[in-house]
């Protein structure tokens, strides 16, 4: 464990996680402890935090269910910030984000709902401005990896907010053995869409019901020519519109991923040695094009719901540290408006290797 994280009066930092007991949520106590910070633990689940809360050590254990506003005010008393990792966030998002806000105290969460990812940004903005405090929603591998790699291509564009004509982020995974969690969320998306799909064209949200395409991608070698699911909507079609003026994201994701996800005997992720990691690999791929030229950014690395866990405490450690663009930034804001998007894919070293336009 590294040097405890303090305050100006020496006091711990605590950061909370909401849905502590959950795969991804785990992952993220873990790294807070890493980094020297004390995780607040909480969740609806009582019994399982006191049971892992004896495994973690210097934990706070406080539950809440998402609809006891007072026990989430409780669970974020003396919190620098909140880490929101509980699934489906179109049921806990709202409730989190609201007792953060109550608590003047960053929000970040792991959001790979599309619509809830939306919402927070339709719905929040305003709240988050005037509580004078910042609300980082998708902070993890879908939809803040990518709009951070989006932005560090792009780099520093002269004249004004970032443009660019199309942006495409192809997921290279080896295979997604999906947590409840990620099952949970897709079927509360497919409801939402009444079985629809969805795609970011023409500067918004379509939904449609054009076949299922496949196309191949050209990743970066080792991994080569693949062949990928064209319009396999991701979080990034919330998070890079939301600071950089483009008309289409498209996002694609390899063929046998895609297949694993949609099985339903495919197995949850398992640790693959004491790391606590799966033996899942992944590549991002990014290409933007921009006033005429294609510019490219791409990360590797292993186990998507492990990668989410510094992504998300980087994001609070920085904000906590005043390591933003803007000095004290308040409302919706996605990582690549937020952050210095090359530095803080670098800091990721050795979770992440990433490959950046010179
Ligand atoms: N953007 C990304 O790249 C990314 C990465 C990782 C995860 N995620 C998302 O994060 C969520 C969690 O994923 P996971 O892998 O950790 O799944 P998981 O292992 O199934 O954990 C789900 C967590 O959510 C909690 N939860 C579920 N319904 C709840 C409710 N109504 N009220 C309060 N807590 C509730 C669970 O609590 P109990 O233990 O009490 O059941 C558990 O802590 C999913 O939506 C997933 O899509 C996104």
């Amino acid at each position: 464990m590294s040097t405890s994280q303090a305050g100006p009066d020496n006091a711990p930092v605590q950061v909370a996680v909401y849905g502590a007991t959950g795969h991804t949520g785990r992952f993220v106590v873990a790294e807070l402890l890493r980094r020297g910070f004390t995780p607040i633990v909480s969740g609806r689940d009582a019994a399982r935090l006191e049971a892992l809360a004896k495994e973690w050590g210097e934990v706070v254990v406080r539950p809440a269910t998402v609809d006891d506003p007072a026990a989430l005010d409780r669970a974020l008393e003396g919190a620098a910030a909140v880490i929101n990792a509980a699934g489906p966030f179109a049921v806990t998002a709202g409730p989190v984000v609201e007792a953060a806000l109550r608590a003047a105290i960053p929000y970040v969460d792991v959001a790979a709902e599309i619509e809830a990812n939306a919402a927070m940004f339709a719905g929040y903005g305003e709240a988050a401005r005037k509580a004078g405090t910042p609300v980082v929603p998708a902070m993890a591998f879908y939809g803040g990896l990518g709009d951070l790699l989006v932005t560090a291509a792009l780099g520093d564009q002269a004249g004004g907010p970032a443009a660019a004509d199309v942006v495409h982020v192809a997921y290279g995974l080896s295979g997604w053995h999906p947590t409840a969690g990620t099952r949970t969320a897709g079927q509360v998306s497919h409801q939402r869409r009444s079985g629809r799909r969805v795609r970011f064209a023409n500067g918004a949200l379509e939904y449609h019901d054009d076949q299922v395409r496949e196309q191949d991608w050209l990743f970066p070698e080792p991994l080569g020519r693949r062949r990928v699911i064209a319009e396999f909507t991701m979080a990034d079609v919330v998070t890079v519109p939301s600071h950089v003026a483009v008309p289409e994201v498209r996002t694609y994701m390899t063929v046998e991923a895609a297949r694993d996800l949609a099985a339903s005997d495919t197995p949850p992720p398992e640790a693959a040695d004491a790391s606590g990691l799966s033996d899942q690999t992944f590549v991002v791929d990014v290409v933007v094009s921009a006033g005429g030229a294609e510019r490219r950014a791409t990360a590797r690395g292993r186990d998507i719901y492990a990668i989410s866990a510094p992504l998300a405490v980087e994001a609070v450690q920085r904000l906590l540290d005043g390591r933003t663009r803007e000095a004290a930034p308040a409302g919706v804001i996605s990582a690549g408006a937020l952050f210095d998007a090359a530095d803080f894919l670098a800091s990721l070293a050795p979770h992440l290797t990433v490959d950046l336009p010179a």
